[in-house]
């Protein structure tokens, strides 16, 4: 198994994985397949942390962590990364493919200078990452999504530190 950069000539492959691999998640609007292709024409997305797992040839899984400004109260935008979305094959689920993406991706996302990482998603998922309730770091939502659900990982430890702000996931 190796964990790449995606290239234009997987995007059919990943439209048709992200689709089968969302109709088993526990929350999905049915168009995260069109999101990664919303998120790829935008002057925020990172072609160096857009990346695909493959496995004798065949894609097994997709993660994509993008570029996101969230407005502090200091009346400047502070540069996050947002993880989405993360999708894995149905035959490869549970065998650490989704950890191995996520880790791979804040491990090159951390080299490359990011500071901090957010996320909508399952705490009981990203808490092993340890990822912790965005509240936690000052950080609110537009959208009222529950507290719970918005989770940030501080890439440079202490780099959120007396931060207030927030996120808009619109
Ligand atoms: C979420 C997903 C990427 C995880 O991939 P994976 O390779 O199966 O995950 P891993 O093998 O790394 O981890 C498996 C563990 O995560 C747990 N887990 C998987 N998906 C979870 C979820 N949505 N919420 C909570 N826990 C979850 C499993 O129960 C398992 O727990 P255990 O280690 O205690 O047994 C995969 O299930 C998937 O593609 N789901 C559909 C799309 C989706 O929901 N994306 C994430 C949105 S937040």
């Amino acid at each position: 198994m190796v964990i790449r950069q995606e290239t234009q000539k997987d995007f059919g492959q990943i439209y048709d994985l992200v689709k089968v691999a969302f109709q088993t998640a526990q929350v999905s609007n049915g168009k995260e397949q069109d999101f990664v292709y919303e998120l790829r024409s935008k002057k925020s997305y990172i072609p160096e942390l857009a990346l695909v797992s493959e496995d004798e040839g065949k894609l097994t899984g997709h993660i994509m962590f993008t570029r996101m400004d969230i407005s502090g109260e200091d009346g400047k935008n502070h540069e996050f990364l947002l993880l989405a979305p993360v999708s894995v094959v149905l035959e490869k689920r549970n065998q650490g493919l989704g950890s191995a993406l996520i880790k791979e991706g804040m491990k090159r996302a951390e080299k490359m200078g990011f500071k901090a990482v957010i996320l909508v998603g399952n705490p009981d998922y990203y808490h092993r990452f340890g990822y912790k309730s965005a509240i936690s770091f000052g950080i609110k939502n537009k959208q009222n999504i529950p507290d719970k659900n918005v989770m940030v990982y501080e890439l440079v430890p202490d780099s959120l530190k007396g931060f207030q702000g927030m996120a808009d996931f619109s």
